[in-house]
């Protein structure tokens, strides 16, 4: 009796089979030393920390977990989430994901070039519209584990983009980042970077 009941709630999206369902409120109470870089509720003051308030769960759950093993390098953060078992990142990640995201100002004349990019791609040199993936209004779809992207901080943007394009950044699954913008310029991932900040 107890496994059809279980089994019934995995197939209603109730408990999640696999790993550990997040709970934000125990996550609130783990997130102290995250503060200082990327503020208490998840919007970051500083643009190289970037913002997690309201970012995807599943998306956040991944790159904790990236982190700590080292699939992503995050030196700022080195050593910092070895004291979490799964348990502990599954709830911090509930709790950014449950907090309200800001968003900032686009430069209105680099925008325009972005918006483009952002919304058609580049086809010449077979760059998929962003918009595909994360949405038209940049919220990503938190499902699939594509992060929302709009209000995040340009500069932060920026350096994914050049080290997914350098493949300084490579756990993005199928490497479905570093093939899109392996061509990139510098001055169209400035342009996009730039409307994703003001983008909501
Ligand atoms: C000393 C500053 C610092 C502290 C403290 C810190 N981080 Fe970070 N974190 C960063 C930086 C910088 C990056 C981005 C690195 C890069 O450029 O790829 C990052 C990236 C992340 C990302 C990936 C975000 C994304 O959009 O992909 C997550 C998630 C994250 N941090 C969670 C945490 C959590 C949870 C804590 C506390 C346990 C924490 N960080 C503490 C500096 C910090
Ligand atoms: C085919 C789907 C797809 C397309 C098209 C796509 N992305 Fe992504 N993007 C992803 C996925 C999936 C990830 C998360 C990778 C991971 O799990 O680490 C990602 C991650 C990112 C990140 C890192 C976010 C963070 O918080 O660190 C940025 C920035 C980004 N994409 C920007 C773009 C831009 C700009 C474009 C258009 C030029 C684009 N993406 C097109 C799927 C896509």
């Amino acid at each position: 009796m107890k496994k059809i009941i279980l089994t019934a709630l995995i197939a209603m999206g109730v408990v999640s089979y696999g790993h550990a369902a997040g709970n934000a409120d125990a996550g609130k109470a783990k997130v102290a030393v995250c503060g200082a870089c990327h503020g208490a509720d998840g919007n970051s003051a500083a643009p190289n920390f970037p913002k997690l308030a309201g970012q995807g769960e599943k998306y956040l759950l991944k790159q904790l977990t990236n982190i700590k093993n080292g699939e992503r390098t995050v030196l700022e953060m080195t050593g910092l989430l070895s004291g979490f078992n799964d348990q502990d990142l599954a709830d911090i990640a509930a709790y950014f994901a449950s907090q309200n995201g800001t968003v900032g100002y686009a430069d209105k004349e680099k925008a325009a070039m972005g918006e483009q990019i952002y919304r058609a791609g580049i086809a010449d040199r077979g760059i998929a519209a962003c918009a595909g993936c994360h949405s038209p209004t940049g919220k990503g779809n938190a499902p699939a584990g594509f992060p929302k992207l709009g209000g995040q901080h340009a500069p932060y943007t920026v350096k994914q983009l050049k080290d997914f394009r350098d493949s300084k950044r490579a756990n993005d699954p199928n490497g479905m980042m570093r093939e899109n913008v392996y061509t990139m310029r510098d001055d169209e991932i400035e342009a996009v970077s730039q409307y994703i900040q003001g983008l909501h």
